[in-house]
């Protein structure tokens, strides 16, 4: 068996008496260093815990398809795309059913049909219902469509009879994990869609990313603590939908994204004439923690410490790179976006950036003590137009970016540009 550790595992529980042997295959799952999220039916409840599941896993259990509370926490199309695999263990007939079906009347079959991932199923049902023919269509369609089959096994069962029909033992069934998670578990788009990623083709993009550093002298600098990782995301997101990409990125300690010209910069004024020197584009998205101030006069010797001495610089004023783009007169952007990472005040503040800076879009955070914005994986914005506001779910900055470059490929159609 080739291990692979630290993949992504969202578990459907069906309702079935294997479902105990779930318990099992967790911990198994666990031990090989991956993360596990569940999702159980109700009929699944009826055999075994959220409890039990909830601890194994070390995260809560998803059930309700309309919950509120679950969905701000989570979206149901996050917790599908968010895994690397799903894995429907018990998969009783029931389940099988509505999946050959495209049926999504709960949470667990519509993440069933809103992945985007390989689905690995193991049936367990009794043995009459596994020979009914209406399974046995059920399970050529589903072969059909992709759906990857581990077991079930003959044995005796839980009913007593005797036959094909029980679940395979939790260790094949984690072989089968592994050999899946080896290989590219994405699902490929029906080539008849294949086009609709592509919604930038024949666009220009520009994107600033990362920190400023500032010079003070030759070894000493000021900077701010921003990763890159939402900057860097949105220029990835943009080249794979087809738009011609320029990151312009200060320091940071991430690779380049594939496909992207990628500027290097220091400092803000140098970041200010990349992003001229990259215009005109259709779309300017700054994502830069560009730093508010430099040092006014920059020394060229390292300057020395004096004992007991106090110490101070002057700052003087960076030039606002969005606001220098949103006031362009001549190879404005159609679309200017920035984002504004506020402490307080969020929505009022951001809606001033918005108007301060002739933007078309802000998409604000909350970079509070407690959020983890920066340098973090996650995000939550609220996104403001001149039109409307949304707020989004705590997302991961890749999914972030995917729904940015969405959103901005139809405010272009919607203005026929
Ligand atoms: O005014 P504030 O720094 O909060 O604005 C944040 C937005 O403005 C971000 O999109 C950031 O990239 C951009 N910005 C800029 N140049 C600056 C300061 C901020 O482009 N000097």
């Amino acid at each position: 068996m080739t291990a692979s550790s630290g993949k992504r595992v969202l578990l459907i529980i069906g309702g079935g008496i294997a479902a105990y042997k779930v318990l099992e295959l967790i911990r198994r799952l666990r031990e090989c260093g991956h993360f596990v999220r569940a999702v159980m039916t109700r009929a699944a409840q009826e055999f075994i815990t959220k409890l039990s599941v909830e601890s194994l896993t070390g995260n809560r259990v998803y059930d309700d398809l309309f919950s509120p509370t679950e969905e701000s926490g989570m979206g149901h199309i996050e917790l599908s795309r968010d895994a690397d695999l799903i894995v429907v263990a018990p998969a009783t007939a029931d389940l099988l059913a509505k999946m050959a079906h495209g049926l999504a009347g709960d949470l667990a079959t519509t993440l069933l049909l809103a992945t985007d991932k390989k689905i690995l199923a193991a049936p367990a049902m009794n043995l009459r219902m596994w020979l009914h023919p209406a399974t046995r269509r059920n399970m050529a369609r589903l072969q059909e469509d992709g759906v990857i089959f581990t077991g079930p096994e003959a044995g005796e069962m839980a009913c007593g009879e005797y036959g094909p029909g029980r679940m395979s033992e939790p260790l094949t069934i984690l072989a089968a994990i592994e050999a899946r998670l080896a290989e590219d578990t994405r699902l490929p788009l029906a080539p008849e869609f294949a086009g609709q990623s592509r919604v930038l083709a024949g666009r220009r993009v520009i994107v600033t990313s990362g920190p400023t550093h500032e010079p003070i002298d030759p070894v000493r600098y000021i900077a701010n603590r921003s990763s890159g990782r939402q900057g860097h995301a949105i220029a990835s997101v943009a080249a794979a939908a087809g738009a011609d990409t320029v990151l312009i990125s200060g320091p940071v300690t991430l690779a380049d994204p594939a496909q992207v010209q990628t500027r290097h910069v220091e400092t803000a004024c140098e970041m200010l004439e990349a992003v001229e020197a990259a215009l005109p584009a259709d779309i300017f998205i700054g994502v830069a923690a560009v730093a508010d101030w430099r040092v006014a006069a920059v020394t060229h010797q390292k300057i020395k410490k004096e004992k007991g001495r106090e110490f101070s610089l002057t700052l003087t004023e960076n030039p606002d790179i969005l606001a220098c783009v949103g006031k362009r007169l001549e190879n404005r952007p159609a679309l200017v976006v920035g984002f504004a990472a506020e402490s307080e005040d969020i929505l009022a503040r951001a809606a001033a950036k918005l108007t301060q800076k002739n933007c078309d879009m802000i998409l604000a955070n909350d970079v509070g003590e407690s959020s983890q914005v920066f340098g973090g994986q996650k995000n939550e914005v609220l996104v403001l137009t001149r039109k409307d506001q949304e707020s989004w779910p705590p997302l991961d900055k890749e999914m972030v970016a995917r729904r940015l470059i969405l959103r901005l490929s139809a405010l272009l159609a919607e203005r026929g540009e």
